[in-house]
């Protein structure tokens, strides 16, 4: 997602450090734009130079010291809350003492990133949804310690990135999650008992309650691995079985059917 993030910030005028851990994820985040922006220019939305000045404002790096003049660092890294504390801890010592440090997670603790910091007040979560240039919502999740100042920063710049900010309190999964993974879940353990195929769910649920995606496809978009890290967040977050993930997707999983991005998930691609 984070491609996605750099590609809206940069569309709003701001100029954005776009860090990754290698130079391939690097190239195929830029590849990423490339074709999200391009869509625009053949519909004729966008211009030609538009586009190219909105790629010019994003400098790729793999050195995270690149990111110590921002005044805001959105992290999109894996949904670990180790590989997350250990990013945020070194963006503490990297940035200004008066840089905002978000958190794109889907439902990692914002306290928990927070205190690992010596600015908790700072530390704010800011989840953007996919495919992110044209998802309106931006979920703004206030941690214990999170300031008024660094809610209203956020708030603020997501409206400038032309999305519509809803805020929420941290409890596990926020308000997004909580609701959708229960959902997911439920489609999975569906098709685990038997009582439709993969098919008959998301069309169900396609054509009765006019979701654009069923609920298997939404799953395979969003990532297996990244759903049941959720569920297993709501699980252990609560205590409550309800949440507890199937396990035909823990199978999945275990397969390393992923989803849309390993080729195979609920579905083939
Ligand atoms: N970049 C730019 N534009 C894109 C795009 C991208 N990556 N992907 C799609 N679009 C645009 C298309 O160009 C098209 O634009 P126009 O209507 O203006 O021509 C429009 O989006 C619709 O695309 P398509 O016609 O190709 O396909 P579609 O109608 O099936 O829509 C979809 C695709 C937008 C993904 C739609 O299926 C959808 O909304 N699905 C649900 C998405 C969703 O629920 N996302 C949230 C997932 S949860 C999450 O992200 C966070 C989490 O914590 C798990």
């Amino acid at each position: 997602m984070g491609n996605g993030i750099a590609q809206v910030a940069a569309r709003a005028g701001y100029n954005v450090v776009m860090r990754d851990v290698t130079e391939d994820f690097l190239v195929r985040g830029v590849a990423a734009i490339h074709r999200s922006l391009q869509r625009d220019v053949d519909k004729e939305r966008l211009s030609a130079d538009e586009k190219s000045a909105i790629i010019s404002r994003i400098k790729a790096t793999t050195d995270l010291n690149d990111l110590g003049d921002a005044f805001i660092v959105v992290e999109a890294v894996t949904e670990n809350l180790e590989v997350k504390s250990e990013v945020f801890k070194s963006l503490d010592q990297i940035t200004g003492p008066g840089a905002i440090l978000a958190s794109n997670t889907s439902s990692i603790s914002i306290t928990k990133l927070g205190a690992v910091t010596g600015r908790p007040d700072k530390v704010i979560g800011m989840h953007f949804m996919n495919p992110v240039p044209i998802m309106k919502l931006v979920e703004v999740i206030r941690g214990a310690a999170t300031s008024d100042e660094t809610y209203e920063t956020t708030r603020a710049l997501s409206e400038k990135l032309g999305k519509t900010p809803l805020e929420c309190q941290d409890y596990p999964g926020f308000v997004s999650n909580r609701v959708l993974m229960p959902m997911i879940n439920e489609a999975i353990f569906a098709l685990h008992e038997g009582v439709a195929t993969r098919e008959s769910i998301d069309g169900i649920m396609k054509l009765g309650m006019n979701h654009p995606m069923g609920p298997l496809a939404l799953a395979d978009f969003i990532g297996l691995d990244v759903c049941l890290a959720i569920l297993n967040v709501l699980h252990d977050g609560f205590g409550d079985p309800k949440y507890r993930p199937c396990a035909l997707l823990k199978r999945y999983v275990d397969a390393g059917w992923l989803g849309k991005k390993s080729g195979r998930g609920f579905y083939e691609y």
